[in-house]
């Protein structure tokens, strides 16, 4: 064996002999010849296997090979202006690990449940690797972000004793003989983090048993909640389109390889720049109207709505000021115009919809027990949330930006369910 590399850091080893670990991709043969295209999840390279250079063991191991049998290769890095790569592997021995019996993803046509059904194998795909490297870096870039601003990870739980998002969506579980909910969101918690460092977000999975079936929705996902003191809705909405065009420019910087391969319209990424334009809740029901879509002013907007909206902008579009009435009851209302909220929406361009959910909330005691009651929820539950209003309560705002409908968007994939390893719909928990 000579050095083990990564197959994209090839490119520092011409000339030289090197060691690969990976599977196999694909493989072909013509006479004395055996072609095989080796991953090892960094990248894929032709090994160009010759019955005369190598040993009788390792051409028959060659010879065994099948799509997605392990193996390790030695040769010679060689340069080739054929492959997409610009290089190959001239074999000197080829070592089978495991032979794989024939695999079920081939290069024919597959329906989407099918390869649902084998997601633990699909992952191996390039479309795949492509959308989880986005994610990756979306993730990566977040993080990033709120760190370089000095925001502190303080994580909520996950189990939970109350609602966040109103009662419909709630899954329930047996916590040893009494009630416990999977978190739907982890703001009410991250609100006491912004109470004790200031600025604090976090991240994490969380659960909607949304009946909804449609191409938005996902019963497991992950929101990265941002929170500071001090902040009013003007704040957070600066906050949130510095936010996302941070994550924006970090995938166009960093995955343009990726977004290639997604045949993503790029010069529409690149017009993602701050500022955003910002538009009174009113002023969306008047693109509604003069778009003639049926809409009943007052209620929420629904997919269509949205897609409508955000047509109207080459970039992202932040509503705000959203009827109380269809909001949380966490969320501070205008005093110009009570019957509004201190609420945020961002769209995402291309109809992709809501990516960003927010506003400036509710801090004065009184009032927030007043809209618990409102919303039938149990004040025993929200005795600690109560307590940020008693001790030292500020103006405070934040927002929930929901992971894979984000990457949805970058990546320009139309269903979510591609976005996440591991897509919990209502109709699937396996694998
Ligand atoms: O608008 P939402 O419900 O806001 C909240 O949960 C706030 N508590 C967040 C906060 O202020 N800290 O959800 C926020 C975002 C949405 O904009 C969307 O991107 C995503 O979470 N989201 C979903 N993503 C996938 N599947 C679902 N079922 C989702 N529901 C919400
Ligand atoms: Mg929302």
């Amino acid at each position: 064996m000579a050095q083990v590399v990564r197959i994209s850091d090839i490119a520092q080893y011409e000339g030289q002999e090197v060691t690969i670990k990976g599977w196999v991709y694909n493989i072909r043969s013509s006479g004395k010849l055996r072609f095989i295209l080796v991953r090892d999840g960094s990248e894929t390279i032709q090994c160009v296997v010759f019955k005369n250079d190598v040993s009788e063991d390792s051409f028959s191991a060659a010879d065994a090979l099948s799509q997605e049998s392990s193996l390790i290769v030695t040769g010679v890095v060689a340069a080739d202006k054929r492959s997409p790569l610009g290089f190959e592997i001239q074999v000197k021995e080829v070592e089978a690990i495991q032979i794989a019996p024939e695999y079920p993803i081939s290069k024919k046509e597959h329906g989407t449940d099918f390869l649902m059904d084998h997601r633990h194998l699909w992952l191996r795909s390039k479309r795949q690797h492509a959308i989880l490297r986005i994610r990756h870096q979306i993730i990566h870039a977040a993080r990033e972000f709120f760190d370089n601003r000095d925001f502190i990870l303080v994580d909520s739980p996950i189990f939970t004793p109350n609602a966040a998002e109103g009662t419909s969506t709630l899954f329930e579980t047996d916590y040893f003989g009494s009630k416990a909910y999977l978190t739907q969101s982890g703001q009410l918690y991250a609100e006491a983090g912004a109470m004790a460092f200031g600025k604090a977000y976090c991240f994490g999975p969380t659960f909607r048993a949304e009946k909804s079936k449609t191409r938005r929705h996902l019963t497991e996902f992950w929101m990265i909640e941002p929170e500071a003191a001090f902040f009013d809705l003007q704040d957070d909405m600066q906050l949130a389109e510095d936010f996302v065009e941070h994550l924006v420019m970090s995938v166009v910087k960093n995955r343009r390889k990726e977004l290639e391969v997604l045949e993503r319209d790029i010069s529409k990424l690149e017009a993602v720049k701050a500022p955003f334009p910002k538009i009174h809740y009113n002023e969306a029901v008047e693109i509604l109207k003069k778009n003639g879509n049926e809409f009943m002013p007052g209620d929420d907007f629904g997919a269509a709505d949205e897609t409508v909206i955000s047509q109207q902008f080459d970039r992202p579009v932040i509503v705000h000021h959203y009827p109380a009435a269809v909001k949380a009851f966490y969320m501070k209302r205008d005093e110009n115009e009570p019957e509004y909220a201190l609420a945020m929406d961002m769209l995402a361009p291309e109809g992709y919809g809501e990516i960003i959910g927010g506003s400036q909330r509710e801090d004065d005691y009184d009032t927030l027990l007043k809209r618990l009651k409102e919303h039938n929820l149990p004040e025993e539950a929200f005795k600690w949330y109560l307590d940020l209003r008693k001790y030292g309560s500020v103006p405070h705002s934040g927002f929930g930006l929901g992971i894979e409908r984000t990457v949805a968007w970058i990546s320009g994939i139309k269903h979510i369910r591609e976005t996440i390893p591991y897509p919990r719909l209502i109709q699937r928990l396996y694998p």
